[in-house]
């Protein structure tokens, strides 16, 4: 027989096959309340099952599983919850991330198409109607609390003009908790929530039920369109929403600096890649379903939304790395309106 030289350790791949199952592990494990159950203490294989009503051997198959995956921590018999399930999987938890682990899963529709979609083509071009659905809008504040509003608003608010900032524009805002939270920390500040007008009517809703109305109000634009994002800021926003003015990112930046004082401050926060685009590996999977559901990028580079800044009169930058993302491979950019 002849036995083949290998060259490589097929166990590498044999992993990343097995770990393609831990998204059903997990949603399992929230379905059947586990990660709660663990929340009110410790608990050995057989008390779990007796608790959650499962089948006791698999039940401990299933629970070392999350132990592999770092979601829980064994300690002798015993099982508890490691950091990542108590801060995010525990449905009482003030960063519960179930409604976005919810949302990411869908994505899997998409994937199941990929051999036809990859030779021909996204089936229907992306539906921005998609935005106006005040449940999703929920899921993303919600979402945003798993580390994003954290850093948004630290790198905001260690910005030196933050305390004499009175005038804030969230484009592309939706829930508009970004705003909420920075308004929280200066209290001279109100804010604009300008989004689609038909989220932008959502958004109302959702500000006067989290008490906001005051001083937070909203505009409905298309930035698509030729209308008006208001006028006067000092500071704008734009989180996760100018992905699709990639190529031609000057068409929003000419209008956002159209809309702020001289001196004004803008943010961007976008997902950005390694520069090679082959990299981080949950970066290259978000950018294969973006394409793959027909929308054209996920990713936005440091060095591209400099370059379009500058070309539309804005300099003096700050920027927080992608690296430092604690929910994304976000980057955090600063641009000031030269005077
Ligand atoms: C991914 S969400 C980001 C929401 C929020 N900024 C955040 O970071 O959590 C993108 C937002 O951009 C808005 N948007 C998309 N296209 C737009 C357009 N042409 N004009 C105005 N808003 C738009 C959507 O309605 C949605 O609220």
């Amino acid at each position: 027989m002849n036995i083949p030289q290998i060259e490589s350790n097929f166990r590498e791949l044999d992993d990343i096959l097995h770990a393609g199952y831990a998204p059903n592990v997990i949603s399992t494990a929230m379905e059947l309340g586990i990660f709660d159950a663990l929340f009110e203490e410790p608990m050995d294989a057989r008390t779990l099952s007796d608790r959650l009503g499962t089948v006791y051997e698999i039940t401990e198959a299933f629970a070392n599983v999350l132990v592999a995956l770092n979601l829980l921590a064994k300690n002798g018999a015993d099982y508890s919850l490691a950091p990542l399930s108590k801060d995010f999987l525990v449905k009482s938890a003030p960063a519960y991330q179930g409604g976005m682990i919810a949302m990411t899963s869908q994505y899997g529709q998409i994937m199941e198409k990929m051999p036809e979609t990859l030779k021909n083509g996204p089936p229907e071009a992306f539906d921005s109607g998609m935005w106006a659905n005040a449940e999703f809008m929920k899921v993303m504040g919600q979402g945003v609390m798993g580390g994003s509003i954290q850093d948004v608003t630290g790198f905001i608010s260690a910005l030196p003009e933050f305390p004499d900032l009175l005038r804030m524009c969230d484009l592309g805002g939706n829930h508009g908790f970004y705003t909420m939270a920075l308004i929280d920390r200066n209290p001279q500040l109100r804010g604009t929530i300008c989004d689609l007008p038909e989220v932008a009517r959502l958004a109302k809703e959702v500000i006067s039920e989290m008490g906001y109305s005051d001083r937070i109000d909203t505009i409905g634009c298309d930035l698509e369109t030729d209308g008006s994002i208001g006028k006067g800021y000092d500071l704008v926003l734009v989180s996760h929403v100018i992905y699709a003015w990639k190529g031609h990112l000057e068409d929003v930046f000419e209008r956002i600096g159209d809309a702020m004082v001289p001196g004004g401050v803008f943010v961007s926060n976008h997902l950005a890649m390694d520069d090679d685009c082959c990299g981080p590996i949950s970066g290259t999977m978000m950018e294969l379903m973006t394409r793959l559901g027909g929308y054209p990028t996920h990713h936005l580079s440091e060095e591209e939304l400099k370059s379009a800044l500058a070309a539309c009169g804005f300099g003096d930058f700050t920027v927080r790395p992608a690296e430092d993302g604690r929910q994304y491979r976000s980057l955090i950019l600063a641009a000031r309106k030269l005077e």
